[in-house]
């Protein structure tokens, strides 16, 4: 019996069954249903950003030279005087970016050659352990650390006490550094579920979706508190996550077919990604608090992601063909992404829920394939689309 196994075999047996109900036939066949139209323009965060990395692989940034390349489709620079450089096709760049930080990036436009660089216009998204980040720009977004109190009563740092006895000195600044990160990353989760349930009562989204979202934030404001109470125990002082830095304005979306796409990256693959994860985390994790931390956690990422399927499966109902192009366009551009062979796993920390990067990478890779493809596969064929294929 393998615990996360099973976590990824019930979930991608719930998200088929939201999937197969929410999308009973093949949307072809649907008629007489209302059509919302789109009123906002494009929203600001789909803006594609440039990703670059050192080409060929065994230079780095200013070695120009070589005829590096795989025949792909990329277009050519020269390389002061020499021969000219070919960048990778968009399949095989997606991988080298990708094996960079663990994420998403949908390729979208062929690589240029500059300074020993090949670099593509992408739109990035990253993987954030613990849900939905927050982004601005497509970069995301979180408070800064500061000394003080998060949490109060039962998830307080008192009540939440990992034993940090057997701990040197290192391996607690390691964990506090790493719950502070998560922590920061949950909080930020409060403030992406809070602009997403603005941003579906400016779609016109059902009652139940918007009470759904909220609920998620309330969850989010959980998962920050406990990872500051672990955090807290681990650093030996109170750590909290200080103002967060909206900088004065928070854009909301109104397109709905943007709303959906975003839904589709940061949800259906992002939150099912991260909820795998959590219980990969979950099944390493021996000490009895932090096991109970992770364990609400993936349950309640599980849901968060089932959130995101119900969204984007009520967008392309009521929505109209921009709306589908453009959640199709998310799920075409999903990864597989490439097993990690960075750090292997302290099992010291791993005790503590924290894994390797590698480990990180393979347990996205899992849920990817496992999960998010089924579902995804079965969603485009409900909308009467195409085959789709993880790229390797
Ligand atoms: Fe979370
Ligand atoms: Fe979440």
């Amino acid at each position: 019996m393998n615990a996360p196994n099973d976590f990824r075999r019930n979930l991608a047996r719930r998200l088929l069954a939201l999937v197969a109900a929410a999308l009973p036939v093949t949307m072809s066949a649907l008629s007489g249903c209302v059509v919302q139209e789109s009123t906002g323009g494009e929203c600001p965060d789909a803006a594609p950003k440039q990703a670059c990395f050192a080409w060929p692989e065994d230079s780095g940034p200013g070695d120009a030279g070589g005829s590096g390349g795989s025949g792909g489709a990329g277009g050519a620079g020269g390389a002061g005087g020499g021969a000219p450089v070919t960048c990778p096709a968009q399949a095989e760049a997606k991988t080298i970016l990708e094996q960079e930080i663990a994420g998403t990036h949908t390729m979208k436009s062929d690589g240029t050659f500059q300074n020993g660089q090949c670099c593509y216009d992408t739109l990035f998204q990253p993987l954030c352990i613990g849900g939905r980040p927050f982004l601005v720009n497509d970069a995301p977004r979180t408070a800064d650390p500061v000394r003080g109190a998060f949490a109060s009563g039962a998830r307080s740092p008192e009540a939440m006490a990992p034993n940090v006895d057997d701990l040197s000195a290192d391996e607690r600044a390691l964990l506090a550094a790493a719950w502070t990160r998560d922590g920061l990353f949950e909080h930020a989760s409060v403030a992406s579920f809070g602009r997403f349930a603005l941003e579906l009562l400016a779609v016109g989204a059902p009652a139940d979706l918007v009470a759904r979202a909220h609920r998620a934030a309330q969850d989010e404001v959980r998962h920050a508190e406990l990872c500051f109470a672990l955090a807290s125990n681990y650093a030996g002082e109170a750590t909290a996550p200080g103002p967060f830095p909206f900088e004065g304005r928070i854009e909301i979306c109104a397109d709905l077919a943007s709303v959906a796409a975003r839904a589709a990256r940061e949800g259906c693959i992002g939150e099912t990604i991260a909820a795998a994860v959590a219980a990969e985390q979950l099944a390493a994790a021996t000490d009895p608090a932090v096991h109970a931390v992770l364990r609400l956690i993936a349950e309640d990422e599980a849901r968060h992601a089932e959130l995101a399927w119900r969204t984007v499966a009520w967008a392309v109902r009521v929505g109209g063909e921009a709306v589908r192009a453009a959640v199709l366009e998310v799920f075409a551009s999903l990864g597989q992404g490439a097993p990690g062979e960075r750090t292997p796993r302290d099992p010291r920390l791993a005790a503590h829920g924290r894994l390797g990067e590698a480990e990180v990478q393979e347990a996205a890779r899992r849920a990817t394939l496992e999960v998010v493809l089924p579902a995804v596969r079965l969603f485009v064929e409900r909308l009467g689309g195409g085959e789709i294929r993880a790229e390797a």
